[in-house]
């Protein structure tokens, strides 16, 4: 048996686990990782991360703080807006500080571009908000934290994939991993757990998710009774590579691209005359299905246009060199002299473990924190993003609710609030009983059942939904967790057996899809990431409510729960831009 002792453990090495590790310099840490630490999928984020420095033209972050409430449709706990808002300019500096390489404006400040959403004055004209770096802006800040925690000797365990959450005496105690280089079972024990895992978004055919990310966490989190809150609220980036799903950042609209149908004619205008191509994603992804539905894809085909062609090729290559290239790699396009196919791609979960304000995750709709465990990033819902997240505030909440959860911890270790409780009669059993099934299974591989799910999800959980689809999206992912129990692994080794790894993912998926149905049929009503088209508006009065989806003892989503939204400033109105 591998037995590890530390003071915290903090799963996920991407933006959010970095930025808590560097909050407790006095505490025994480790990160582990299910892949080497660059990888993490923080690196994937390009456009910029959001904060009111005002650098380029006047800003507050009382205005940050609105766009994000308003762009979440209202759904956002707003005292978690007001902290991601106000907080999101000291932790911008802490990573100028550690030496991440900006884009500077002509006097030597940070530079800042427009993102959509991101409004001057509550709502009146875009507003240059987005502090970045080219087109990978999250491959830098995950290169300087992670040369940053190598400084300040973080212990990393890497190529771990977690299985478990031990919990024992009503507290969270450590985890369960096991070493994809060798197959060996790990205990960790803790006096606190960070989980900053990531998103789910290989649950989709068309993705800008990268391989790893299959809501580890939220699945481990769910099995061991935690309900999982707003999975329902899942977005689609508009701009998608065709076909591929790979991300071209928002950042080409912010920097003026525009979105062309097949009549040459930029849809934006029509629908939202303020903002256009700056809409919040929600909104511009439904426009784009819309514009395909009547008939004005390209071809009569189910892509439209992103066309940067008239920025010029000297602002293309400074601005924009990531995206540009990866429009050559995946569709042999040179979007300097033509304009580039995309649709509507599975992006990024608003929904998640529910966490309070301090990262600690709550367990009910009466707020019960489950001492000792700790939620940040996409893992994590504290709601800032409500029913749709803006663009570049997904790297804002990695640093500031990362920062606080490592802060929150820190000040309880000192406070002796922590302290190592005894593990769970052997921890270790349950994975080992899982690993063995695995293996010793006859049934069917994993490949059709992800295909399947992938597919399903796609054409009924996707932007736009109805009843009958849901119901039918709920019975085939049942159907699909049905044969998942009998999925066998063909490859005996012990060995970087990535076939395991790949079946354990995808029981990880499974459950986090069928949240995200149940929740989706049981919303009668539209708002931010989630469209129904049989009840297309959106209803306070039912459903201005936060979902808490909790797992029954057999599996499957046993009950739905709903926690009230925290509204302080802003009264729900009307979305218009
Ligand atoms: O479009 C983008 O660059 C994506 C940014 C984000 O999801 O925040």
């Amino acid at each position: 048996m591998a037995y590890h002792k530390f003071d915290v453990v903090i799963v996920g090495a991407g933006g959010a686990g970095l930025m808590a590790a560097m909050q407790l310099p006095n505490a025994s840490i480790a990160v582990i990782s299910k892949v080497y630490p660059t990888r993490s999928h923080t690196g994937a984020a390009q456009g910029g991360v959001a904060a009111a420095l005002g650098n380029q033209e006047e800003d507050h972050w009382q205005w940050h703080m609105y766009d994000t409430v308003k762009g979440g449709d209202y759904l956002v706990d707003q005292d978690a807006a007001e902290v991601l808002a106000q907080e999101a300019i000291d932790a911008v500096y802490d990573l100028e500080h550690w030496g991440l390489p900006f884009n500077r404006t002509a006097d030597g400040k940070i530079d800042q571009r427009r993102f959509g959403g991101h409004t001057r004055n509550f709502g009146e004209g875009p507003v240059r908000r987005s502090c970045y770096a080219a087109d990978r802006t999250g491959h830098m800040i995950l290169q300087t934290m992670y040369q940053t925690a190598i400084k300040n000797q973080v212990r990393f365990y890497n190529e771990f994939f977690l299985t478990d959450l031990l919990i024992s005496e009503g507290r969270c105690n450590g985890v369960v991993a096991y070493s994809i280089r060798d197959g060996e079972v790990h205990t960790f024990q803790a006096k606190a757990v960070i989980f900053a895992t990531g998103g789910y978004g290989r649950a989709w055919s068309i993705t800008s998710n990268a391989l790893a990310c299959t809501g580890d966490g939220m699945a481990v989190a769910y099995r061991r009774g935690v309900p999982l809150e707003d999975m329902e609220f899942y977005q689609f980036h508009p701009t998608g590579i065709y076909r591929v799903g790979v991300l071209l950042s928002e950042a080409a609209r912010g920097e003026g691209a525009y979105l062309l149908n097949s009549e040459g004619e930029r849809f934006m205008q029509r629908y939202t005359p303020t903002l256009a191509e700056l809409a919040p994603r929600d909104i511009v992804s439904r426009c784009i299905v819309t514009e395909i539905r009547e008939g004005r894809g390209i071809d009569g085909s189910d892509y439209v246009y992103l066309d940067v062609r008239h920025l010029g090729e000297a602002k293309i290559r400074e601005k924009l060199p990531d995206i540009t290239d990866f429009a050559r790699t995946y569709l042999r396009i040179e979007p300097i002299t033509e304009p580039v196919p995309i649709q509507p791609t599975a992006h990024y979960a608003m929904g998640g473990i529910p966490t309070d304000l301090e990262g600690q995750v709550i367990i009910d709709e009466n707020r019960t924190p489950l001492v000792g465990f700790y939620a940040a990033g996409e893992v994590a819902c504290v709601s800032v993003h409500g029913a749709n997240r803006l663009g570049t505030n997904s790297l804002v909440d990695l640093i500031v609710f990362g920062r606080r959860a490592g802060k929150h911890i820190a000040k309880q270790l000192a406070a002796g609030e922590l302290d190592h409780a005894p593990l769970p009669a052997d921890a270790e059993a349950p994975t080992r009983e899982l690993i063995a099934r695995l293996r010793s299974n006859t049934g069917e591989t994993e490949g059709p059942i992800r295909e399947e799910m992938r597919v399903v999800m796609m054409d009924l959980c996707g932007v736009m939904r109805t009843a009958a689809g849901l119901k039918d999206c709920a019975a085939k992912i049942a159907e699909l967790q049905d044969r998942y129990q009998n999925v066998r692994v063909t490859d005996p080794s012990e060995t970087f057996n990535t076939e395991l790894m790949e079946v354990l993912e995808l029981g990880n998926l499974l459950d986090c899809a069928e949240t995200t149905v149940a929740g989706a049929l049981a919303r009668e009503e539209s708002r931010g990431g989630h469209f129904r088209e049989d009840f297309p508006d959106r209803d306070d009065v039912h459903f201005l409510t936060h979902t808490l989806a909790y797992r029954g003892a057999e599996g499957g989503v046993q009950e739905l729960r709903y926690k009230p939204v925290v509204i302080t400033e802003f009264q729900p109105k009307e979305r218009k831009y």
